[in-house]
This record gives structure tokens, C-alpha cells and sequence, in this order.
């Protein structure tokens, strides 16, 4: 069954206590269940993974390229927090590694501070979803799913 990958950046493990007032009550095994249940619904399989380390997620989107160069995985749902706003390194990533990335931030970042309105992914994604709380990793997969090519 093919894969989608979910990765969460940094701070992100703070989900549920941190700012809830921005972040919403969920935490970070709330939103992994909900990947799982989504992923249930559109019958995939799915892997959720967290690192706080900008290195960590560049392994990992090369190794999603492999996957997807494979056949295994049909895309990457990214929410690299605050490294979207700083990371070269991950734009260069995602643009080397082939694999189609749907960029998720659960709050709007175009309504908070101007640091955060810009971002070094969106060029290189595929998708974007913003500001739809933590639903917006249900529709980032539905989203990459109802885009995969046939076959
Ligand atoms: C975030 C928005 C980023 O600006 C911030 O640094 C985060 C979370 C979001 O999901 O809304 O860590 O990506």
C-alpha cells in the first residue's frame, strides 16, 4: 500500500502546551492519530516523524525521494515550522529530491508576524495548506492522494 510521509519540525513536539491560544490544545500524538485515521479514510499507509534538527529533516525528504523514485511513497506533508522562514537548505532539498511535498503551517502565518510571510518552501512545494488548525494535515494527505498520478 502506497505511503505518505508526515514530518513536523521544530517545536513542534510542544504542540498542546505551546501558545495554545495560537496552536490550538491538540498535541503532536493527537495530530499523528488524526494522520492515521485520515490516512485509514484514503486508504494508505502513513509514517509520522518529529525533529527539532534542520539536518534530521533534509535525510529524511532525501530518503522520501528514494521511497518515491520506488513507487513506495506518494508524497512528503511537511510542517517545518519556523525553519520555513530560514531553511535554503531545505528548499534545496525538496527541490533535489523529487518527491512532491505539501508545505502545512496549522495557523495562518500571513496574519502573525512579517517574519513568518515569507517562505523558502513554497516555491518548491507542491501544495500549501495554512491556517486550518490541525486539519490541514487531513487535507494535505486527501490533497496528495487525489493528485497522485494513476497507476
Ligand atoms: C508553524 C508556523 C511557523 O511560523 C512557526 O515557526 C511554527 C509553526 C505553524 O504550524 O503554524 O513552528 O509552522
Amino acid at each position: 500500500m502506497a505511503t505518505i510521509l508526515v514530518f513536523n519540525g521544530p517545536n513542534l513536539n510542544l504542540l498542546g502546551t505551546r501558545e495554545p491560544q495560537v496552536y490550538g490544545s491538540a498535541t503532536l500524538a493527537d495530530v499523528e492519530q488524526l494522520c492515521r485515521d485520515a490516512a485509514t479514510g484514503l486508504g494508505v499507509q502513513v509514517q509520522c516523524r518529529q525533529s527539532n534538527h534542520e539536518g534530521v529533516l533534509i535525510d529524511w525528504i532525501h530518503e522520501a525521494g528514494r521511497e518515491h523514485a520506488a513507487g513506495r511513497v506518494i508524497g512528503v506533508v511537511l510542517n517545518a515550522g519556523a525553519y520555513t522562514h530560514t531553511s535554503v537548505a531545505l528548499h534545496d532539498a525538496i527541490k533535489g529530491a523529487g518527491v512532491p511535498v505539501i508545505e502545512v503551517h496549522i495557523s495562518n502565518v500571513h496574519a502573525r508576524e512579517a517574519f513568518r510571510h515569507h517562505s523558502y518552501l513554497s516555491p518548491v512545494a507542491s501544495g500549501i495548506v495554512v491556517g486550518f488548525g490541525i486539519h490541514g494535515y487531513a487535507l494535505a494527505m486527501e490533497g496528495l492522494v487525489a493528485r497522485r498520478a494513476p497507476g
